[in-house]
């Protein structure tokens, strides 16, 4: 049976910083399930379909074959043979991406990948609902979190960092918003799993967040 890692908790928690890192010391693939909500979302963004419409976007989605492959060692998501990644990580994308996210119909197109890549790889798999729905029997759950205060502060200094001019109270609100509607939506909502390790980051830096995963992996393997 394949080693697996799951890792959920809200936006900004430094899911995909620490997963990455682990991956890479404990010899596992990372897989990103947001960049494959993200990569339907893109898709739903670029029909012009209204994600308040479900039915629409219940129909739509079908239509959007997500794939991945792994080059020189990162996920690659591919949108029916388009290679995504450049149009994955703008706000835009995120915000439809936790609204169509919401849709079970969204939900059952992607989770037949996920669970078929971790069946198959020693893999650590970041999310909402990766311990709790997607991953149940995995080896190592780990619901990692932050306040809401510092995941802003990291995305502001993240973005001041490439050059941009971010509103600090908009970002905050934003990720706000986007934990009200990942932890209350009816399917599949962001909580924390009864058999999920605990990790909250707000005072621990990415070292401290790495070496302790890794420490866990060490203990489950
Ligand atoms: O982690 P992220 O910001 O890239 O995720 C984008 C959106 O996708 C987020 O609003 C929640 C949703 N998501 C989800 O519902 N389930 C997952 N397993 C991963 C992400």
């Amino acid at each position: 049976m394949a080693f697996n890692v799951a890792i959920d908790g809200p936006a900004g928690a430094g899911k995909s910083t620490i997963a990455k890192a682990v991956a890479k010391n404990r010899g596992l693939i990372y897989v990103d399930t947001g960049a494959m909500y993200r990569a339907v979302a893109l898709y739903i963004l670029r029909t012009g379909t209204n994600p308040e419409d479900t039915d629409a976007v219940s129909k739509v989605c079908v239509g959007a074959d997500i794939t991945i492959a792994y080059e020189e060692g990162i996920q690659v998501v591919y949108l029916n043979g388009e290679n995504v990644n450049a149009f994955l990580r703008t706000e835009e994308v995120g915000n439809m991406a936790s609204k169509t996210s919401a849709i079970p119909a969204v939900r059952a197109h992607l989770l037949n990948l996920q669970k078929n890549l971790a069946a198959l790889n020693d893999c650590i798999m970041d999310g909402r609902d990766i311990g709790t729905v997607v991953l149940p029997d995995a080896q190592l759950k780990v619901f990692l979190t932050a306040s809401s205060e510092v995941r802003a502060k990291r995305r502001f200094d993240e973005l001041t960092a490439k050059g941009e001019q971010p509103d600090f109270d908009k970002i905050k609100a934003d990720i706000e918003q986007r934990d009200y509607q990942d932890s209350h939506r009816a399917i599949a909502p962001l909580k924390q799993a009864s058999d999920a390790v605990l990790v909250d980051s707000s005072d621990m830096n990415i070292e401290q967040v790495i070496a302790r995963i890794s420490e866990l992996c060490d203990e489950r393997a």
